[in-house]
């Protein structure tokens, strides 16, 4: 069988891919314990991909508890090269608006206590240092953007995610902070995912579904059920993105 160069890791929302015929699933273990899930092996047309819902299939693992080393060790060593990371974020910025998609390109991380590295232990050879002037590839973040303008759906081509903590979200006092650093969009898997892709040298973009304005950014309280409709919205708009992806890789 061949070996799928795209995996797509799903994020809240988006725990499968009904377009995919599924092939197979693959239980996989990595010396930084288990990723939250088994591999799903789809294929469109004639192409295979994988994919691996971030959050678990019934989205139980919440943002601070993702095994980020363990799902990005195994799509290293399923062969994959290319991934597409989908993910909810709220949104900062007056331009990108709830149910909107967005490619960021920048990221600023203010997580903390997450494992956010493999370059660390005993048989480590020499201290690594990567780059990360440009944290998201621009091969696939061009392959989202054709997508996109073919399919002429409103997004935003570019933008800086901050990666919050979690679970929680934020506070307005927070955004605003977030805001003067030059946050776009607010959201708390971006960080270590992107920067332990890097480390394995796959090339990685996100794909961001915007579920609602960031705290204070609206009048009220942020509500599930505003989240829940703009996602329902989003998502709609990725999945034909994905599968227009993958129509063009075959
Ligand atoms: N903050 C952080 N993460 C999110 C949000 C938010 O407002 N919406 C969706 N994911």
């Amino acid at each position: 069988m061949s070996t799928p160069r795209l995996a797509v890791i799903g994020g809240t929302g988006l725990t499968q891919l009904k377009s995919l015929e599924i092939t197979r699933r693959q239980v996989m273990h990595t010396p930084y314990g288990e990723p939250s899930g088994p591999l799903v092996f789809g294929r469109l047309n004639d192409t295979e991909i994988v994919f691996l819902p971030r959050h678990g299939a019934r989205h139980t693992i919440p943002p601070h508890q993702v095994n980020y080393r363990a799902n990005i060790w195994a799509l290293k060593h399923a062969g994959v090269d290319n991934v597409i990371a989908v993910a909810a974020v709220g949104g900062i910025t007056e331009s990108m608006k709830p149910g909107m998609i967005a490619i960021p390109d920048q990221i600023i991380d203010y997580t903390w206590s997450r494992a956010n590295t493999f370059f660390e232990g005993g048989d480590l050879e020499e201290v690594t240092h990567i780059d990360m002037t440009w944290p998201y590839n621009q091969g696939v973040r061009d392959t989202l953007l054709n997508a996109i303008d073919d399919l002429c759906i409103e997004a935003a081509d570019r933008g800086t995610y901050g990666a919050t903590q979690g679970p929680r979200l934020e506070t307005a006092a927070e955004i605003d902070r977030m805001a003067r650093d030059g946050c776009d969009l607010v959201g708390m898997t971006g960080m270590p995912e992107t920067a332990l892709a890097r480390e394995l040298e796959l090339n990685y973009a996100c794909c961001a579904v915007i579920a609602n304005w960031a705290a204070g950014r609206a009048e009220g309280e942020i509500t599930m059920d505003e989240i829940g409709r703009n996602l329902d919205q989003g998502m709609t708009r990725v999945k034909d993105v994905l599968t227009h992806v993958i129509e063009t890789l075959s």
